[in-house]
């Protein structure tokens, strides 16, 4: 087949770019390239330089390109600030998406598949969380994905648009070999910066409240290798090119989670190992909006897709990350 990648140039697209071609699909990557590099993307693959908010560039690049299906990454991902600047939030992550959707239906009527996010749901008891959980999303970030489900939802009602939503736990890791990885502008994400921090380009690693309702006391998360993310988007690809799903929903996670302080001793593992002394840590207040437990139950996606992540144990997935940021310390600058 042949894919669309809007955002595909991505810390999670550039990822899918590379299992999708590993798995025999042609693939175009439409991106602005605001926070993605032309440099993760595998030689030889055309990359459509425009962005989502430009209508008439979303159209002429279906029209000339002619998928068979479209990814959508497409986004502004940091939730804090999307709090302090709600406005370019909605019109990036909705009225962009919303540009795609209509491009689509006027061409060719192809199947979406959207990475969505666990944000969502917002605080729940209902750990772990499956996907017909209430959704609150307490996040600007949060509602504009979930804006933009309803949106994709509609357009399958109106116009029989096939989807399928996935809707991320906590993505981490790099492809192995290290020559790809995360690399936002801005750091928030915990392994990240455990990673920088053992670089050197930090003092130490803050522990955001031990004193939640855990073990031992810190946030539990489900972290998903970015490789094993990128090959549900193949499985959703391919299940809709078989007709197998036309309005799908899944979250993707390993189903168990790991606490921050687990993560920080996985990447003290990692790191020692290569003669590096353990990360100096501290404990801070709790960060506003952090809820205690966020786990998927990833049943449904395992059941329907024969999704079966391979990355499960946590200092692997941590090497994965460790290899990327030694490698490449300040992302792909140098
Ligand atoms: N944390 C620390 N210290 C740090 C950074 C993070 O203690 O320096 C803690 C956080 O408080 C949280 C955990 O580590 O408890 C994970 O935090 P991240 O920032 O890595 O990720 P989040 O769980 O906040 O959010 C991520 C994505 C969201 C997505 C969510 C889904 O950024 O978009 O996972 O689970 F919705």
């Amino acid at each position: 087949m042949r894919l669309m990648v809007v955002g595909g140039a991505g810390y999670i697209g550039s990822h899918t770019v590379r299992q999708l071609r590993a798995a025999g699909h042609e693939v175009v990557v439409f991106d602005n390239l605001s926070s993605g590099h032309a440099q993760a993307l595998p030689e030889g693959v055309p990359l459509v330089q425009a962005d989502l908010l430009d209508a008439a560039s979303v159209k002429a690049a279906l029209e000339a390109h002619r998928p068979d299906a479209v990814i959508q990454f497409a986004a502004l991902i940091e939730v804090g600030e999307s709090m302090r600047a709600p406005g370019r939030y909605y019109r990036n992550n909705v009225v962009g998406s919303l540009n795609l959707l209509q491009g689509i239906v006027e061409t060719r009527k192809v199947p979406l598949v959207f990475s969505s996010t666990a944000a969502v749901y917002g605080t729940t008891d209902n750990v772990p969380i499956p996907e017909n959980a209430p959704l609150h999303p307490e996040s600007v970030y949060g509602e504009t994905k979930l804006m933009t489900e309803n949106m994709i939802h509609a357009f399958h009602v109106a116009h029989g648009l096939p989807y399928t939503i996935l809707r991320y736990f906590n993505v981490c890791g790099a492809a192995p070999g290290g020559d790809i990885g995360e690399a936002h502008p801005n750091k928030t994400h915990l392994i990240e910066l455990a990673c920088l921090t053992a670089l050197g380009q930090r003092e130490k690693m803050m522990i955001f409240g031990d004193d939640y309702p855990t073990p031992d006391g810190t946030c539990i998360r489900d972290y998903i290798h970015v490789q094993d993310l990128a090959d549900a988007h193949v499985l959703a690809v391919n299940a809709m090119a078989g007709g197998k799903a036309d309005a799908a929903t899944y979250n993707v996670g390993l189903g168990h989670g790991f606490s921050v302080r687990q993560v920080l001793d996985a990447v003290d593992a990692v790191i020692t190992e290569d003669g590096l002394p353990p990360l100096t840590r501290e404990i801070a207040p709790r960060r506003p909006g952090d809820p205690p437990r966020l786990v998927a139950d990833a049943h449904r996606i395992v059941d329907e897709l024969g999704f079966q992540p391979q990355f499960t144990d946590l200092k692997e997935i941590v090497r994965t990350a460790w290899d990327w940021h030694r490698k490449h310390p300040h992302d792909f600058e140098r």
